[in-house]
């Protein structure tokens, strides 16, 4: 089964998709995860993402489609995969399609998470993310028993550089004029699957659930 998590920056796609891999055993495959990890790495991609993801804008779609592409093909996806943040945009989509051709397989659902843009904000600059095993908390709609520390793993929680206001705002703005026109595009293929997003996150997973079986 192949998923992909679409949904505003917030919507909760990374949380939702944390839970997908253990009750699915199919990997989480987060874009924004990764070039995460090349800018902790330094690497040459490193610096030219976080300069693009410090403004709350788009890294180039070769760079992530080339991402894309290779990570799709490592044996752990095998029996499917979960994309979460990708694709972003059109050209996107479209690239993902023509590598999903040559493969002969297709992606089977696009679960659209909704969620109105004013609570976004609030859900983005109260995140904390585990530095060791990614998990995300919320200080108050999912706070960890106890502060600064996962409940998963023990590691130490931080602040995204990207989840101050600034830097939300305008990734909300890039998410409605480059990402919305995807809700579109996967309409017309059919593969759209609208989950209201606001409520208990676990009440929220049944519903995904739901769609995928
Ligand atoms: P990325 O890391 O993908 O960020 P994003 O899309 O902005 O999404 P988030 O991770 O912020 O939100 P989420 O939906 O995962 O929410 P979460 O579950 O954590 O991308 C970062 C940057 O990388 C981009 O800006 C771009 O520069 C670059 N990039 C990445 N992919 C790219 C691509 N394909 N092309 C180009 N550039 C790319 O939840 C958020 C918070 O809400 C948490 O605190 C959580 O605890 C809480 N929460 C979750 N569910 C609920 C609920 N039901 N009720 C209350 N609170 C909740
Ligand atoms: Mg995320
Ligand atoms: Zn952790």
């Amino acid at each position: 089964m192949n998923v992909i998590l679409l949904g505003p920056p917030g919507a909760g796609k990374g949380t939702q998709a944390k839970m997908l891999v253990e009750e699915y055993q199919i990997p989480q495959i987060s874009t924004g995860d990764i070039l995460r990890a090349a800018v902790k790495e330094g690497s040459p991609l490193g610096k030219e993402a976080k300069a693009c993801m410090d403004k709350g804008e788009l890294v180039p779609d070769s760079v992530v489609i080339g991402i894309v592409e290779e990570r799709i093909q490592q044996p752990d996806c095998a029996k499917g995969y979960m994309l979460d943040g990708f694709p972003r945009t059109v050209p996107q989509a479209e690239a993902l399609d023509g590598m999903l051709q040559n493969l002969s397989s297709q992606i089977d659902h696009v679960v659209s998470i909704e969620v109105a843009s004013e609570e976004l904000v609030g859900r983005l600059t109260g995140r904390r993310t585990c530095r060791d095993c990614g998990v995300g908390f919320h200080v108050m709609f999912d706070p960890p028993e106890q502060e600064g520390v996962c409940d998963k793993c023990g590691g130490e929680l931080y602040q995204r550089d990207d989840d101050n206001v600034e830097t939300v705002t305008s990734r909300l703005e890039v998410y409605e004029s480059q990402t919305l026109p995807l809700i579109d595009y996967y309409t017309a293929q059919e593969k759209i699957r609208p989950i209201d997003g606001v409520g208990d996150i676990k009440e929220i997973f049944g519903r995904v659930t739901q769609v995928l079986s």
